[in-house]
C-alpha cells in the first residue's frame, strides 16, 4: 500500500512538471555566451515544456514548444561591442574594455527590461525563470514578479558572484581563481596570487558591480511592489555553471551548483552546410580551424600579423577554415576558406580537423577538447590566458602571444602540433576523461531544472551560510566572540589571583610585623 502511494505521489510530482512554462532570459551580446543556454532550452522544450527565450538571437528555424523572443540593442552599446571586439585582438585596454562591460552588461540588460516585448511578457503567467548570468542579476526581479522559482546559468567558469548567489566557499585556498586556471597552488606565492584574484574579484563586484546592479533593479522593480535586491539574489533556487572538474579543477560544490560544463557540445554533431563539408571532406591532408570565437574580432587582427598568419598557411598543405567576419580577406592563399560564422563544434567533429588555432575561451577549449583536436592558443583577455597555460600543462596546446607571432614561431607550433603525436594522444584522453560522467551534461541540466520545478523551488537545497555577511560566513564573529571571552576569562583568573596574591601577601606582611 505504502509503496503504491509513494509511486503515485512521484508519478504526480513528475506529470506536475511537465509542462511547466520555462522564461529565459539572456540579454548578452556575445553569442558563445547564449549558446549553451539556448541547448538546455531546446531540450527542455522537447520533454514537453512551454519555452520562452529572451535573446539578441533568436533560431533561424522554429523549434516546437519554443518562442523566441528578440530584443535588438541599441545603436550605442553595438558600436561599443564593435569597437570592444576591435580592442580585444588589437590592443587590449582595460579601461574601455571597463567601458565596454558597462554598456553590454548594465545598459542592455536595463534596456531588455523595459523594452515593450519584456514588458508584455510580464502580463503572462511562468513557473520558471532562468537567467544567463553576465553582471545582470538585476533581471532575477523578474521571479519575483511572477512569484516563481528562478535558476542562473553561467557560460564560464567560476566567479565571485556565482558562488556567493548560493553561499558556495570561494576556497582560495585550493580552488584556482578563473583568471589563473593553471596555477597549482602548492606554494604559499601561488596561494598568495590566487587569494589576491578572489579579494579584487569580490572587491570589484561588491563595490562596483553590486550598487549598480541593485540601482537597475530597484528602478525596474521598485522596493513598494518587489522584495529587496538582495533577498531576491537570494532566493535563486540553483545556479548551473558551465563548467567541469576535468577542465577546472575539483573543488568544494554545494548540492545546487551544479557543473554543467559543455552543455554547447551535442552528442551527435549537425550535418555541416555543403560548402564547408564539401571543403572538409576533401581535405586529403586534414585541415586547421582558425576562430577567435564570436566577440574578438579576426578581421581587427593588425595588418602586418595578418600578413605573416596567412604567408604561413600558403605554405601549408593542410587546408584552413578560417572565421572572418568579412566577404573579403585581401591576399587569401587557395587553400584558405573564410566564413563570418561557424558551427564551430561541427567543425571540429569533422575527421579531418588536425589543429584549432583559438583565442582560448572557455567555450572553445571545451570544443577542442571534446572533439580531440589539439589547439595552438593565442589568448588576448579575461580568463583566455589562463585557459590556454591550463591547456598547455595538460600537454595538449601550445601558447603563442599574438605579438609573438612571426612566420618562424607561427609555423614552429603548427609543425609542432601537426606532426607530433603527443598533442593528439593527449587530448584524445582527456577528451574520454571529460566525457565519462553518469550523465551526459545536458540531461544532468534538464535533470536539475526539472527537479526545482517539481520540488517547488527546492527551499531544501538552500544553504543556511548563504545568508550569512562576510564577518559571519567567516566564522570573524565567533572568533572575535571567543576571544572576548578567553579575555573576560583570564580578567577574571587575574582579578582573583590578584585578590588572593593581596590577601596573602597582606597576611604575610602581617605576620612579619608580628615577627
Ligand atoms: C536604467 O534605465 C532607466 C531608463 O532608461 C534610467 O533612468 C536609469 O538611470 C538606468 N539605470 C542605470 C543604473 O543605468
Amino acid at each position: 500500500m505504502y509503496v503504491k502511494f509513494s509511486s503515485i505521489i512521484l508519478f504526480l510530482a513528475i506529470a506536475s512538471s511537465e509542462c511547466s512554462r520555462i522564461l529565459f532570459i539572456h540579454p548578452c551580446i556575445s553569442r558563445s555566451t547564449v549558446l549553451p543556454l539556448q541547448v538546455l532550452a531546446k531540450d527542455l522544450a522537447k520533454k514537453g515544456h512551454d519555452v520562452t527565450f529572451v535573446s539578441l538571437y533568436p533560431f533561424d528555424k522554429k523549434v516546437e514548444n519554443y518562442r523566441d523572443i528578440k530584443i535588438e540593442p541599441s545603436e550605442e552599446i553595438a558600436k561599443f561591442y564593435e569597437e570592444g571586439g576591435k580592442n580585444v585582438v588589437d590592443k587590449p585596454n582595460p579601461l574601455k574594455m571597463m567601458k565596454m562591460f558597462d554598456k553590454v552588461a548594465f545598459q542592455l540588460g536595463n534596456e531588455t527590461l523595459q523594452s515593450k516585448e519584456v514588458r508584455g511578457l510580464m502580463n503572462e503567467q511562468f513557473d520558471l525563470v532562468i537567467t544567463g548570468y553576465f553582471l545582470n542579476d538585476f533581471l532575477l526581479g523578474l521571479a519575483d514578479h511572477f512569484k516563481c522559482p528562478s535558476i542562473v546559468f553561467f557560460s564560464a567558469s567560476f566567479v565571485s558572484p556565482i558562488n556567493l548567489m548560493v553561499g558556495n566557499p570561494l576556497s582560495p585556498e585550493g580552488a584556482p581563481h578563473i583568471f589563473s586556471q593553471s596555477n597549482e597552488l602548492s606554494t604559499l606565492t601561488q596561494r598568495v596570487k590566487n587569494f589576491l584574484m578572489n579579494i579584487i574579484d569580490r572587491v570589484i563586484i561588491k563595490n562596483v558591480a553590486y550598487y549598480k546592479s541593485k540601482k537597475i533593479y530597484e528602478f525596474n522593480f521598485p522596493p513598494d511592489k518587489y522584495r529587496s535586491y538582495d533577498e531576491v539574489i537570494r532566493s535563486v533556487s540553483l545556479v548551473l555553471v558551465n563548467t567541469h572538474f576535468t577542465s577546472s579543477g575539483p573543488r568544494p560544490l554545494l548540492p545546487n551548483l551544479v557543473e554543467v560544463g559543455g552543455l554547447q557540445i551535442k552528442p551527435n554533431p549537425s550535418p555541416l552546410p555543403e560548402d564547408l563539408k564539401t571543403f572538409l571532406d576533401d581535405a586529403k591532408d586534414g585541415a586547421i580551424l582558425f576562430s577567435f570565437g564570436s566577440n574578438a574580432k579576426s578581421i581587427y587582427i593588425p595588418e602586418d600579423k595578418q600578413k605573416i598568419i596567412l604567408k604561413v598557411f600558403s605554405k601549408l598543405k593542410q587546408r584552413v577554415i578560417m572565421k572572418w567576419e568579412s566577404d573579403v580577406l585581401p591576399g587569401k592563399p587557395d587553400n584558405v576558406m573564410i566564413s563570418k560564422w561557424l558551427p564551430q563544434n561541427d567543425v571540429l567533429a569533422h575527421p579531418n580537423i588536425k589543429a584549432f588555432i583559438s583565442h582560448c575561451g572557455y567555450g572553445g577549449v571545451i570544443e577542442g577538447k571534446s572533439n580531440g583536436v589539439p589547439i595552438i592558443g593565442i589568448p588576448f583577455v579575461g580568463d583566455q590566458n589562463g585557459n590556454a597555460d591550463k591547456i598547455v600543462e595538460e600537454g595538449w596546446a601550445i601558447k603563442v602571444q599574438l605579438a609573438d607571432v612571426t612566420e618562424e614561431n607561427l609555423m614552429n607550433a603548427l609543425k609542432e602540433i601537426l606532426n607530433n603525436p603527443k598533442y593528439r594522444d593527449t587530448v584524445k584522453k582527456q577528451a574520454f576523461l571529460a566525457k565519462d560522467r553518469p550523465m551526459s551534461a545536458q540531461d544532468t541540466a534538464v535533470y536539475w531544472v526539472e527537479y526545482v520545478l517539481r520540488h517547488n523551488g527546492a527551499p531544501h537545497l538552500h544553504y543556511p551560510g548563504a545568508d550569512l555577511n562576510f564577518f559571519q560566513a567567516n566564522s570573524i564573529d565567533v572568533i572575535l566572540f571567543i576571544f572576548a571571552v578567553i579575555y573576560a576569562v583570564f580578567k577574571v583568573i587575574k582579578l582573583i589571583c590578584g585578590f588572593i596574591f593581596c590577601r596573602s601577601k597582606k597576611g604575610s606582611s602581617k605576620k612579619l610585623k608580628r615577627n
